[in-house]
């Protein structure tokens, strides 16, 4: 099957958040189940080509009024066409936050597809993603599948729908099959007056992590390799370089690691207090996440800076994005800490079990779907066939922050023998595209039928 991805973020060459992971994932599990996938990329000019292989000029062809010149190279062994319009609306320096970013991407879904056509492609899928590829759904229907696209079905997959619902409910009505990714986000939002009317297409679908990229055996930016085999003598080589590189007190206490874009979303009000309780239980904590609101940002700046007088050695926010700097993390936290309002389905817990971090999470979403609670969940774990593997909580409050977290240290600090053997057990749970690429394979044949 030949799978054609249009999308506006790629990790690890323009990547905001958990989409551009899921780009590159899904489309490197795809292709290894021996499909032939291409993605067609906007050429931003903050693209990061020192992660693009072989990249050279491909062609140029006209549309809209302007020449577009086509870019080709490999992003982890994945075939990618950078399209760079005259009109420079990817030169912007930026990914999002241009005032024109809804023409921006209409443009660039336009271009694509033109890109296809012209270029003589007969893909089986074409498969965009939330509002800054929708318009390829109504693009599509009204037009180029009459022309030359015949062969095509549309997929749309939601990652979030708190942006830009309008044109999501467009692409919902135009689309073959539709997406979300999580089966618990699924069920939140198909009361959505967008997603309603659409169910008989639309499906919960899991997103994986790539172990390739997180792999904490085979990971440049962490002191040693480590697997489960000798996951405690890793993450405390990994624990002692992360306190290290910032300025930490360096002694074995929990460490609460939360990586993070710092928005609504997240839970801000629920970070905060448990960065407090943290600090009251005698553990460490170490945040990485950064605020597209300046609002939020400077909050956050005014608390690093508090912490920083009174907390020094045991509390270090770092609020930029730092990718390898998240890989440090991952390995030298005890626990991950994701306390969202909501998650469609949430990355940073799954890449956390892969490195032996214990997630403690709010229930919602995705990460009602993956992290099962040792002292409640046993038998709804047991139902997908693994064990309990962290620690959740239902309110969006801080009794729930602390219900959870106060679990979790006190299993770190009473019973050390048992918590390793948590560590060793999520570092064995396999949260890879291995399954869920296959539930896409399913949909994309459902889809051509
Ligand atoms: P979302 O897409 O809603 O931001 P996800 O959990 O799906 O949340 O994905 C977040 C991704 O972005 C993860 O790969 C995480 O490691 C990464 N990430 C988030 N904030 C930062 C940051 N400040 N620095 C580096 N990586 C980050
Ligand atoms: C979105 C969601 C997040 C999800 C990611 C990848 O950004 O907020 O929950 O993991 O997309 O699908």
């Amino acid at each position: 099957m030949h799978v054609v991805h249009i999308a506006v973020e790629m990790a690890p060459i323009a990547k905001v958040g958990g989409l551009g992971d899921v780009v590159t994932s899904l489309s490197r599990a795809v292709q290894d189940l021996n499909h032939n996938v291409d993605i067609i990329f906007p050429k931003y000019d903050c693209v990061n080509l020192s992660n693009v292989k072989d990249f050279r000029y491909n062609r140029s062809y006209q549309w809209g009024g302007t020449e577009i010149k086509v870019w080709f190279g490999k992003v982890e062994g994945l075939s990618v066409y950078f399209l760079e319009p005259h009109n420079g609306f990817f030169g912007m320096g930026c990914i999002y936050g241009c005032r024109n970013d809804g023409e921006r991407f209409g443009f660039f879904c336009h271009a694509a597809l033109e890109f296809l056509l012209q270029g003589g492609f007969h893909p089986d899928i074409i498969h965009c993603h939330d509002w800054s590829s929708a318009p390829v759904a109504w693009l599509f229907k009204d037009y180029y599948m009459h022309y030359g696209l015949s062969k095509a079905r549309v997929v749309f997959t939601i990652h979030n729908l708190e942006f830009g619902v309008q044109n999501i409910g467009k692409a919902m009505a135009y689309t073959d099959k539709a997406t979300t990714v999580s089966p618990t986000y699924s069920k939140e939002v198909a009361g959505n007056p967008v997603i309603a009317p659409h169910l008989y297409k639309f499906h919960g679908i899991i997103n994986g992590i790539d172990h390739d990229i997180w792999d904490p055996y085979n990971d440049k930016f962490i002191p040693i390799s480590y697997t489960s085999e000798n996951v405690v003598e890793g993450k405390r080589a990994a624990k002692e370089a992360l306190q290290q590189r910032l300025g930490l007190k360096k002694s074995d206490l929990p460490l609460v690691g939360i990586i993070t874009r710092l928005t609504h979303q997240k839970g801000i009000r629920l970070i905060k207090h448990a960065i407090w309780r943290t600090l009251e239980r005698n553990g460490q904590v170490v945040l990485l996440g950064s605020a597209p609101d300046p609002r939020i940002q400077n909050d956050f700046v005014d608390l690093a800076n508090q912490l920083h007088s009174s907390h020094a050695d045991r509390a270090r926010l770092c609020l930029t994005y730092d990718e390898p700097l998240s890989h440090l993390i991952y390995a030298g936290a005890d626990f991950i800490l994701v306390p969202s309002i909501f998650e469609p389905c949430g990355l940073t817990q799954l890449i956390a079990m892969r490195y032996g971090s214990i997630p403690v999470v709010r229930k919602t979403g995705g990460l009602y779907d993956t992290v099962f609670d040792v002292d409640h969940d046993k038998e709804r774990a047991e139902a997908k066939g693994l064990e309990p593997n962290g620690f959740s909580f239902d309110g969006a409050d801080s009794a729930g922050v602390d219900y959870a977290l106060n679990r979790a240290i006190s299993a770190w600090y009473d019973t050390r023998d048992w918590f390793n053997s948590l560590r060793k057990r999520v570092m064995e749970q396999d949260w890879s595209w291995n399954r869920p690429a296959l539930d896409y394979m399913e949909l994309y044949h459902a889809a051509r039928k």
